[in-house]
């Protein structure tokens, strides 16, 4: 086995807030942000990208947020060139104990010419200039070329040259359209490396995209060719195919230590919950065949698979469940567990919840003992996601009652509470799901559009509680909705809810237009 030293320690830069936020249909609120943010610093993160300040009202304040209540890794928050967007980051950054401005520039002929629609010596001196000005506010800057991998060399060298002259701690060098293959990208790296004279006063990063399925495996031959840093969001979300996935990274490097001597900072044992949490916010559901965190990662079908892994687990499997935290389904409580027993769970869950909020919690726990024989870790984290969900909400949830079947018309009798006052309808429609929707809209007039419907099961078994997805769209903007319950249309009906209430929030706050990065 190769011995690992300080030098081969690489940097996790993580931006599922900010590129993973630009995926259409992925946009979070400030509380889900917040959430995503303080997981990503308990998972051992180093950087957190909290987002794009100038972007929008929402980004600044997400990234003022972050920079003000997340303790641990460097915040980050992302800038193109101009003074403007730099003083914004700035600003949105100012509380955080540790923070790093990343601002950039496209390098590419291609982008030169036709977004930037600007001569290279311009780029060259914006490069010279952003930097120059970041610097005024930390010590610690990152700047990346975008397009780097179409980018000539010697211009990039160039660039590079410069932008560590005038401060730059951190060059990024993305692979912005994911086109890069391999060997190819480590050659880019290491002729970096070789031919950029002061390289050895910034760390050198690596930025990849999966349109071609290779964000991950680029990103482990950059680091092999001297990255060490890497820029990766959780499942890999991120703008079209997405970004490098962090634990798939973080795991081929820890599984392939003996011929990958690199180590992360990462706790991998919180990997399986910070995925959950990023799907369930944002409503992207992981494929079942997804490495490292699909459903089916650790699941052996076939008879041979699972004779093999009876008598020896290393048979047919690399790593083991338990080092990314997926432990066997516990039964954990039942009806009869009391309110000390059920807040310490929600500690080892992880939740630091007020007063307030556990003792509604454990109501909402008892009704569902009542209803479920059998009480998992998963139901505990589903109702509690759900109950954090509704908070400060003006559509509340009341009643809900559905008659369906095979001879229609299917109907709903829904009561909400809408600003504090209490409606009811009756409406029909095309199957239950569509009849409680059909009552939302007669309680709460309203034209944005149904974009995703998503129905999964939090545990096995017909008493299982169901989670559902909502994505709704008005005017452009997408929200998503969750909400969870033994009774599906209940879920549903607090899933569209959420997702209404979310849209009312946007409504309020007007964002420019969205930027390209
Ligand atoms: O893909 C890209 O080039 C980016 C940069 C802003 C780093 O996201
Ligand atoms: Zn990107």
């Amino acid at each position: 086995m190769s011995k690992s030293t300080d030098k081969n320690r690489v940097i996790i830069f993580d931006t599922t807030l900010r590129d993973g936020e630009q995926s259409p249909g992925a946009s979070m609120n400030l509380e889900e942000k917040l959430r995503i943010a303080q997981a990503l610093a308990d998972l051992g993160v180093d950087v957190i990208e909290a987002g794009f300040p100038i972007a929008s009202k929402g980004d600044f304040e997400a990234v003022h947020e972050i920079a003000k209540t997340v303790k641990g890794p460097v915040i980050c928050g992302l800038a193109r060139s101009g003074r403007e967007d730099i003083e914004r980051a700035a600003e949105a950054l100012r509380p955080a104990k540790r923070k790093r401005i990343h601002t950039f520039i496209s390098t590419s002929p291609l982008h030169m010419k036709y977004k930037l629609q600007m001569e290279p010596d311009a780029v060259h001196e914006a490069v010279i200039d952003s930097v120059s000005h970041a610097r005024n506010f930390t010590d610690d800057v990152e700047w990346s070329c975008e397009d780097g991998s179409r980018s000539e060399r010697d211009f990039l060298y160039r660039c590079i040259e410069s932008a560590i002259k005038a401060g730059a701690t951190t060059i990024n060098v993305p692979d912005t359209v994911g086109y890069a293959v391999p060997d190819e990208f480590a050659d880019l790296i290491a002729s970096i490396r070789n031919r950029v004279p002061n390289i050895d006063k910034a760390t050198l990063s690596v930025h990849c995209h999966n349109d071609l399925g290779l964000a991950v495996a680029n990103s482990i031959a950059a680091i092999e060719a001297g990255a060490r840093q890497v820029e990766c969001t959780v499942n890999g979300l991120g703008e079209r195919a997405g970004n490098a996935a962090m634990e798939e990274i973080v795991m081929a490097l820890r599984t392939r230590a003996d011929v990958l001597a690199y180590q992360t900072g990462v706790k991998t044992e919180n990997i399986s919950k910070i995925s959950r949490l990023v799907s369930t916010i944002t409503g992207f559901t992981v494929q079942p065949n997804k490495a490292v965190v699909g459903a089916n990662a650790f699941a052996h079908e076939s008879g041979i698979h699972q004779d093999g892994m009876l008598k020896h687990a290393g048979t047919y499997e690399i790593m083991t469940p338990e080092s990314v935290g997926l432990t066997q389904s516990k039964l954990v409580m039942g009806k009869h567990s009391g309110r000390h027993a059920f807040r310490v769970k929600l500690k080892d869950l992880g939740y630091e919840l007020g007063d307030n909020a556990i003792e509604d919690a454990f109501r909402r726990f008892k009704d569902l003992a009542d209803k479920k024989k059998d009480l998992y870790d998963e139901d505990i984290v589903a109702l509690v996601d759900d109950a954090l969900m509704q908070v400060n909400n003006r559509i509340k949830f009341g009643e809900l009652r559905v008659v369906c079947g095979s001879t229609g018309p299917q109907t709903a009798d829904l009561e909400l509470e809408i600003d504090g006052e209490t409606r009811k309808t009756t409406a029909s429609g095309d199957g239950p799901v569509d009849a409680t929707f059909n009552a939302i809209r007669e309680l709460f007039p309203h034209d944005a559009r149904l974009q995703l419907y998503q129905v999964h099961a939090v545990t096995e078994g017909t008493d299982a509680q169901a989670e559902v997805t909502v994505r709704l769209e008005e005017n452009g903007k997408t929200v998503n909705g969750q909400g969870a319950n033994t009774d599906t249309l209940v879920a549903s009906a607090r899933a569209y809810i959420n997702a209404l209430n979310k849209l009312l929030v946007k409504r309020e706050k007007t964002a420019p237009a969205a930027l390209t990065a």
